[in-house]
């Protein structure tokens, strides 16, 4: 399904408590989200203190794309054992494509 940026931006609230995007993003418990979609796993590098698990998934190769990341989203621990986001996920498959498509109106800095 298509994802509805708009919409989107509200199922990023789920996401708010640990994630930033836009100019002024800043890392809290998560890391910043501008340009994720079409970046490397651990897209920050040393910016972030990342898992061993995301930055094993990073040395593979691992670059997010929205099928990816609906599946991380839907399940993160199942998607990627080890990795140290604390979200139990997002159970609709709009809900997702929404979010994505709001990730994606952010670009790299
Ligand atoms: C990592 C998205 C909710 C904490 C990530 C990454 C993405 C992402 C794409 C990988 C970043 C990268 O590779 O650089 C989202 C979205 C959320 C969400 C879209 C909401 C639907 C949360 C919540 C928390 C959280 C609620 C905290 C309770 C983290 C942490 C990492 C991470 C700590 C780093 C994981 C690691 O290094 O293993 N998130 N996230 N996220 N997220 Fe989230």
């Amino acid at each position: 399904a298509e994802g509805d940026a708009d919409k989107g931006e509200r199922v990023f609230n789920k996401c708010k408590a640990c994630h930033e995007v836009g100019a002024d993003a800043k890392n809290k418990v998560g890391p910043t989200l501008n340009g994720i979609v079409g970046a490397p796993a651990a897209h920050l590098g040393d910016e972030f203190n990342y898992s061993d698990a995301m930055l094993e998934a990073a040395e593979g190769g691992l670059v997010w794309t929205e099928e990816n990341l609906a599946e991380y989203l839907t399940k993160p621990r199942d998607f990627m054992p080890g990795n140290k986001m604390s979200f139990a996920g997002l159970r609709k498959e709009q809900e997702i494509a929404d979010v994505i498509a709001y990730l994606q109106t952010f670009p790299a800095e």
